[in-house]
């Protein structure tokens, strides 16, 4: 399938055992890190995936202040645990950007959760590309262009899949539809989880 221009799909780039590993570093993240439920801006609805960060910086968002990257947690108001070296290593390895991540998003997405169509664009440094982590369930992921009407086409993304939006694609639209439920058994309880790394200041 032919990607929009700077967006890659690795499909399993990480094996099982990476996986663990990683999904075990995330583990104790969310212990450090409680998961949160993120409403909307301006309406306060609720988003229907959980989240929490691990980092220097971590991305929230509120009814009040909207969508912004911030050092503490916003329910417990420490800061956020460290980035486990795993996803360092994953950054230098496949991003090619000098400059360290500093957010990991870690999304959690229960088997009937979504994500709608959305650019990243929080960040002031657009050079750095994003890179995007998934593990559990099985999802359908969209992606679109740089206008939100323009035409989008969707694939799978499997446990240990990476999706890369840089460059031309960094500002790509994109979202997830759904999750296929019982398509791995990496998570004992279902669902995914999704981790994207992403450089936030110039
Ligand atoms: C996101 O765009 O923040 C998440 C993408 C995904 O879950 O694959
Ligand atoms: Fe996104």
């Amino acid at each position: 399938m032919l990607l929009p221009n700077g967006i890659q799909h690795l499909p399993g780039y990480l094996d099982h055992p990476a996986q663990m590993a990683l999904l075990e570093a995330i583990r104790a993240v969310v212990t450090a890190a409680p998961l949160f439920t993120p409403v909307m801006p301006g309406t306060g609805k609720e988003m229907s995936v959980r989240m929490t960060n691990c980092g220097p910086l971590g991305w929230v968002t509120d009814k009040q202040r909207g969508y912004r990257y911030q050092p503490t947690h916003p329910v417990t108001g420490r800061p956020w645990p460290a980035m486990p070296p795993q996803l360092l290593d994953l950054w230098h390895d496949i991003a090619g950007y000098e400059k360290p991540p500093e957010a990991c998003l870690v999304n959690f997405y229960s088997d009937d959760a979504r994500m709608g169509l959305h650019q990243d664009r929080d960040e002031q440094d657009l050079n750095a590309p994003v890179l995007s982590i998934s593990l559990g369930n099985t999802c359908l992921f969209r992606v679109g262009g740089l206008n939100r009407n323009d035409r989008t086409l969707s694939f799978k993304l499997s446990s240990g899949d990476i999706v890369v939006l840089g460059g031309e694609g960094r500002l790509c639209f994109h979202g997830v539809d759904r999750i296929y439920p019982t398509t791995s058994t990496l998570l004992k309880n279902g669902g995914r989880i999704n981790l994207t790394l992403r450089r936030v200041t110039a």
